[in-house]
C-alpha cells in the first residue's frame, strides 16, 4: 500500500466535486488527505464546505494581482507550503501559466465536462446539444500547458436523448463527476494508476486509452 496522497483542491465555485472527494475520504473509501482547499473566489461555496470539514483553506483573489505571472507565482508559493502530491482542479476557473504548470509537472489533474479531445473550453453542454451529439461525458486529464489538452486518464459517458436541456446534461454530468474523481483517486492511492514522468501507467503498463468510469 502506498502512502496516502496529500491533495490540494483548487476551486472557484460550488465545490460539489470537492464534496465528493471529502465524502470518499470520510467514509474510508479513499485513503488520502486534503491538505488544503484553495480558491481564487472569496465567495466560493466550496470554502464553506472546507470549513465544515475542518479543512484549511486559502483564498487568493486574482483581482488583487496586476498580471497572470504574479498571480501564478503567489499561487505557487501558497501551494508549496502544503507540500501536495497532487493538485486537483475542480471547477477552478483560471488558466494556469506554463511556469506554474512546470513547477507541479505531472501532478495537476483537472476534471472537464466533455469527452476530450472534443469540446475543450467552456459551454460544452450547449455546443454538444447544438451539434446534435448522441452522447457527452466527463474527462479527467493531466494538466499540461495546452488548455484541456493534457493526456486523458479517465472518461465517463452518458447518452443525450431528444428533449435534453443544458441543465439535464449538467445534472447527468455532475452525477458522473462525483463518482469519477473519487474513483480515480482511489486507483491512484492504490497504485493501480500511477503517473511516471508524464506517462500514465495502469497496472504497470502505459495507458493506451482512457480508463472508463461510469
Ligand atoms: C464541474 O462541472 C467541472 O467539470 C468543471 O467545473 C465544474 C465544477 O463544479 N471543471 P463544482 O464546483 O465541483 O460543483
Amino acid at each position: 500500500m502506498k502512502k496516502p496522497p496529500r491533495l490540494v483542491v483548487l476551486i472557484s465555485g460550488n465545490g460539489s466535486n470537492l464534496q465528493s472527494i471529502i465524502d470518499a475520504i470520510e467514509s474510508g473509501r479513499l485513503p488520502a488527505t486534503i491538505a488544503a482547499v484553495v480558491s481564487n473566489n472569496p465567495d466560493a461555496y466550496g470554502l464553506t464546505r472546507a470549513s465544515k470539514h475542518q479543512i484549511p483553506s486559502v483564498t487568493l483573489d486574482h483581482r488583487d494581482f496586476s498580471d497572470r505571472e504574479q498571480y501564478d507565482q503567489a499561487l505557487q508559493n501558497t501551494l508549496l507550503k502544503f507540500d501536495p502530491d497532487y493538485l486537483l482542479l475542480a471547477g477552478f476557473m483560471r488558466i494556469l501559466g506554463a511556469n506554474f504548470i512546470r513547477a507541479f509537472e505531472n501532478r495537476i489533474l483537472n476534471i472537464h465536462p466533455s469527452l476530450l479531445p472534443a469540446y475543450k473550453g467552456l459551454n460544452t453542454f450547449q455546443r454538444a446539444l447544438q451539434n446534435g451529439e448522441p452522447e457527452h461525458g466527463v474527462s479527467i486529464h493531466l494538466v499540461t500547458a495546452e488548455l484541456d489538452g493534457g493526456p486523458v486518464i479517465a472518461q465517463g459517458r452518458y447518452d443525450i436523448v431528444p428533449g435534453d436541456s443544458v441543465e439535464d446534461l449538467q445534472t447527468r454530468g455532475h452525477q458522473l463527476e462525483h463518482r469519477m474523481y473519487p474513483q480515480l483517486l482511489i486507483w491512484i492511492s492504490e497504485g493501480v494508476i500511477d503517473i511516471e514522468n508524464g506517462t500514465i501507467m495502469h497496472y504497470q503498463q502505459p495507458l493506451t486509452e482512457p480508463v472508463n468510469i461510469n
